[in-house]
């Protein structure tokens, strides 16, 4: 199976989640994508009357196009379920769900959106489970003024940040206006800490941290999916 093909998979699994009525936060990046068109084709066909909250003006504008009805958190800010991709997926010490996020640059909205939600589903292919987070860089989104400090800070503690730039080389900014500095930290052995270490430092306004946020992931791979409880 190809990662497409169990994004796929994992995508039209998790739209048996979402019931007539609920109101349904929308995640960001390819997986969420095909989340959002299953949907988008769910609603169609079944008449079910949905409400969702997007993590970004890409996922605000592909659920639209599709006839959903999406938002603002200030309208809905109670959710029922968020679904939303990963990079990374690992059980921390005490058996929680343990992720980074923030690949495609929405990890400020994506954390506001989940912490806003009573169930918070990850939808991943196999190949985002790892032992230990940390192979996939950490991305930390910071307050343009604030970027030579933040820079300084991190450096410091070891976690090597690389200013995020967009495709065409130019800097990238988050739908914030933030900058994102994507973090080479190596294997992370305890995420609380670092994630309090990061947290610490003025000028950083979120980490791709979600630590015992999830509750549960959805794993697609060759023998199907797979359920991880948080
Ligand atoms: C977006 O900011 C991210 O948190 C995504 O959820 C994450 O990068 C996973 O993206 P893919 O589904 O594209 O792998």
């Amino acid at each position: 199976m190809t990662q497409d093909e169990a994004k796929r998979l994992v995508a039209k699994r998790a739209v048996e989640f979402v019931e007539d009525g609920m109101a349904v936060g929308l995640g960001t990046g390819s997986t969420s994508r095909m989340f959002i068109e299953e949907l988008g084709a769910k609603v169609k066909a079944s008449g079910i009357k949905i409400r969702c909250v997007a993590s970004s003006d890409a996922s605000k504008a592909l659920g639209e196009s599709l006839g959903l009805e999406v938002v603002s958190l200030a309208e809905l800010p109670e959710l029922d379920v968020y679904i939303d991709g990963a990079d990374e997926v690992a059980r921390d010490a005490d058996g929680s769900l343990a992720l980074i996020k923030g690949g495609g640059g929405a990890l400020l909205r994506e954390k506001i959106v989940a912490s806003s939600a009573k169930k918070f589903i990850v939808v991943v292919d196999s190949s985002k489970v790892v032992a230990k987070l940390g192979k996939f860089p950490l991305p930390i989104e910071v307050i343009k003024m604030a970027l030579p400090l933040v820079e300084g800070k991190l450096t410091e503690l070891g976690l090597n940040p690389k200013q995020r730039k967009a495709k065409d080389g130019s800097v990238y900014l988050t739908d914030e206006n933030n900058y994102i500095l994507d973090c080479s930290v190596g294997v992370i052995e305890n995420p609380e800490e670092t994630a309090a270490e990061v947290r610490g430092i003025v000028g950083v306004v979120e980490h791709g941290l979600f630590l015992g946020m999830a509750a549960m992931a959805l794993v697609a791979g060759d023998d199907g999916v797979t359920e991880m409880q948080g």
